[in-house]
């Protein structure tokens, strides 16, 4: 048995927010700098009254629909975010509520920017056990909440959104290997590192970040665990249709492909429209490349999330 991705979905609050708009705003920075650092011009921000799971059902129900399947078909539901609407419940139950399923699995997985890999890769064993036959998995962020937008370094970087995707059973193989990492000694490198006790917030609730550091992290870890992908699954990587690595800055998915020795021809980027937005910057930017005709049925399709933790991962499809 194996699983493959049937449906896909993604959902960007509210109008597009450009950098000049951030400047507007207050924030000591310039259309310039973001865009020759990042690549980033636009981002999302979710309105004061949407959560995580509100992002989550738009795109779930897009997924859904995608899939040809209703909400009471799926029998396991798991959604990676570092932004939860609470502590607890998870966000994969409230999301769940929201689609009217009653009684399938369902859990959130935190595994930052890399949360999207990391969920994909659970459901995917989950579904070729025997055990569950139709999954959806969800990256859903809300990542300007726990932006400090006093701090230009990383206000600038981060927006909202969310992408699902349906995962179901199947004779012929739809994930073809996958391979997850983390090392948290490099914790420090990426971190909210505040935590709630008696009614309070202990310590610092905002994203912090050594960006050089990170940059540096990422570009080895991307190219080591997308080679690491295709030889599990015997697949030379000039072989590959489409690579679409974490969107957290554009010289970084440069600096990936040329490690792998891919033209950025074969990179999908959304980076520039969408800013980081954390576990749900891969199935968005799956979802935009799929629906506009870019990626078709019979492609190789690697799929590649690094972040806090420090965490990093892969997918290999065949589409
Ligand atoms: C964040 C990042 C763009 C910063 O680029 P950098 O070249 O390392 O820039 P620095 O942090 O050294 O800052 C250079 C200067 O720009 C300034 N600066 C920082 N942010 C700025 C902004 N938004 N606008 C204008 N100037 C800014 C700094 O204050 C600094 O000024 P100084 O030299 O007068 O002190 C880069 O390190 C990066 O992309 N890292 C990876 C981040 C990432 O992707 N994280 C998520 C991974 S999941």
């Amino acid at each position: 048995m194996f699983s493959r991705i049937t449906g896909i979905g993604g959902f960007l609050p509210g109008e597009p927010v450009s950098n000049d708009d951030l400047a507007r705003r207050g924030i000591d920075t310039s259309d310039q700098w973001v865009t020759s650092r990042t690549g980033i011009r636009f981002r999302h921000l979710a309105e004061g009254g949407q959560s995580a799971s509100d992002l989550a059902l738009e795109a779930s129900r897009r997924a859904l629909a995608a899939a040809g399947l209703a909400a009471s078909d799926l029998d396991l539901i798991v959604v990676a975010t570092s932004t939860p609407d609470f502590i607890f419940p998870s966000t994969a139950c409230l999301l769940q509520s929201k689609l009217g399923n009653h009684g399938a699995t369902a859990f959130d997985i935190q595994a930052v920017c890399s949360g999207f890999v990391y969920a994909l890769t659970i459901a995917d064993k989950f579904v070729r056990s025997g055990s569950h036959r139709r999954a959806l998995v969800v990256g859903a962020e809300v990542f300007s909440r726990i932006l400090d937008w006093s701090d230009r370094a990383t206000c600038v970087l981060f927006g909202d959104g969310a992408g699902a995707v349906v995962v179901e059973a199947s004779e012929t193989p739809g994930i073809l290997s996958s391979a997850l990492h983390a090392d948290g000694a490099h914790h420090g490198i990426l971190s909210v590192p505040g935590s709630i006790c008696g009614g309070k917030v202990i310590g610092d609730p905002f994203l912090r970040m050594d960006g050089q550091a990170v940059f540096k992290f990422a570009v080895r870890v991307l190219a080591e665990v997308a080679d690491e992908c295709c030889q599990a699954a015997g697949v030379a990587p000039a072989d590959l249709d489409w690579l679409i690595p974490h969107q957290a800055n554009i010289r970084i998915l440069e600096a990936t492909a040329k490690r792998m020795k891919l033209p950025m021809e074969k990179v999908v980027v959304t980076v520039d429209r969408h800013g980081n937005t954390s576990a749900a910057s891969v199935p968005l930017a799956l979802d935009e490349a799929v629906r506009d005709g870019r990626i078709v049925t019979g492609q190789k399709v690697m799929l590649e999330g690094v972040g806090g933790g420090f965490t990093w991962g892969a997918v290999l499809l065949a589409f």
